[in-house]
């Protein structure tokens, strides 16, 4: 990428889980960037998790759906947006199995607004970055052996997987077709703060100290390869601010865990942390998911030998921080469950 000294940056999604990570990570190590946050508030965007920020200079929050071309293009002329972020998503894959259409409307369409103004940006000769944020489940599902690399072919089987990829594919035509800078990352599950309770982990913390249920789809042994938030953040950073225009960098920890595990090892951490149990009991196997991936596993050796990006947090610690997180937060939790979170935005931004 180009170096300027400012750079205008509006980051999609940024009240969502991923999001609110990547702007507390980046807002106050980047001063001379501005970041700008434009985030529609679907029921998995919460400003309140971004307060240790919202009076900095550099941060400005914007409530615009992607969706909406002409509120995005008033935003990027007012703000002087010069590069994008893009998280802004439907990201849930349960959701979308039982409704497809908000995924294809926010996913793709979204996504294809936001590269219309960039290629405009960029037909006027001014310089303008694109980093789509995307997902390994693009690649689909691995047998027992092997991995996803950066050569792997597309093959999505949710309809989440479907739109992201389907956004990815115009992210490489508008970099092939009309020389846009674009840069494009697919990273295996995040787990850690700020996850809505309807993702694994954050549902069976919630449901293991509540005396619930704790459903495991099917057999429970699919395997998802887990990586801490704060790491999949500064690998975006690394990406960003300095990987090759056109590539695509596939992020992993090389955490590979099947979810009956994982729920176990929850468990057993719980056990310790709390007494009480063993809560191991709460465990239910329960219909598996349509069109259940069974496993994904990323080969990160490519981010690693270009950008130098290594995970900092082994499984182990990064899942000790994500339990006592969830724990000392139970406010925030109860918050999304009761939809009282929402009152944030009114309370702090509805007059403006
Ligand atoms: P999330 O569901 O927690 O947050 C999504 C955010 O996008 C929310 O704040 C929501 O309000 C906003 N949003 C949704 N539709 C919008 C629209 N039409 N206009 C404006 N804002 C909209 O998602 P997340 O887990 O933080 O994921 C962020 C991105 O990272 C997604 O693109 C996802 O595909 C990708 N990703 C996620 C993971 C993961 O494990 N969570 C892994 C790899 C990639
Ligand atoms: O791989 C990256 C993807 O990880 C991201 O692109 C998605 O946005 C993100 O949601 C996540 O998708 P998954 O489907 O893997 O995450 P989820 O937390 O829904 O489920 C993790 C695994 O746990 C999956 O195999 C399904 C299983 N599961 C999930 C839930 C919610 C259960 O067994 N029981 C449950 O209640």
């Amino acid at each position: 990428m180009p170096k300027t000294t400012k750079r205008h940056i509006a980051v999609t999604g940024g009240a969502g889980f991923i999001g609110s990570n990547l702007l507390l990570h980046l807002v106050p190590n980047h001063p001379d960037s501005l970041y700008v946050n434009i985030d529609c508030l679907t029921y998995a965007g919460n400003l309140a998790n971004l307060q240790a920020i919202e009076n900095a200079d550099n941060y400005v929050f914007e409530k615009i759906d992607i969706c909406d071309y002409n509120a995005l293009k008033e935003c990027f002329d007012h703000h002087g947006i010069d590069s994008v972020i893009h998280l802004a998503a439907e990201s849930h894959v349960d959701r979308s199995i039982t409704g497809p259409a908000e995924f294809v409307a926010s996913n793709i369409n979204g996504t294809f607004n936001l590269l219309e103004l960039a290629r405009v940006a960029h037909e006027q000769s001014r310089e303008f970055r694109f980093h789509q944020v995307s997902t390994d489940e693009v690649f689909g599902s691995l047998g027992a052996t092997g991995y996803f690399t950066e050569e792997s072919r597309y093959r999505p089987n949710s309809p989440y997987s479907a739109s992201k990829a389907a956004a990815d594919h115009l992210v490489r035509a508008y970099h092939k077709t009309y020389g846009l800078d674009t840069v494009t990352t697919n990273c295996s599950n995040n787990y850690g703060p700020y996850q809505f309770p309807e993702k694994l982990l954050p549902l069976m913390i919630r449901n293991a100290t509540t005396g619930k249920q704790l459903p495991v789809y099917g057999d429970g042994r699919q395997v998802r390869d887990w990586l801490y938030v704060e790491d999949h953040c500064e690998a975006l950073e690394l990406v960003f601010y300095e990987g090759e225009t056109g590539e695509t960098y596939n992020i992993g920890g090389h955490n590979e865990i099947e979810n009956i595990e994982l729920v176990r090892m929850l468990c057993r951490t719980l056990d310790d942390l709390l007494g009480g149990g063993p809560r191991e009991n709460l465990i239910e196997f329960v219909k598996d998911r349509p069109g259940h991936d069974r496993r994904y596993a990323i080969d990160p050796g490519y981010i690693k030998k270009k950008l130098g990006w290594v995970p900092r947090y082994t499984f182990e610690q990064g899942l000790r921080l994500t339990i006592q997180w969830y724990l000392d937060h139970e406010e925030w939790l109860e918050g999304c469950l009761s939809g009282e979170y929402r009152r944030y935005y009114e309370m702090n931004y509805g007059k403006r």
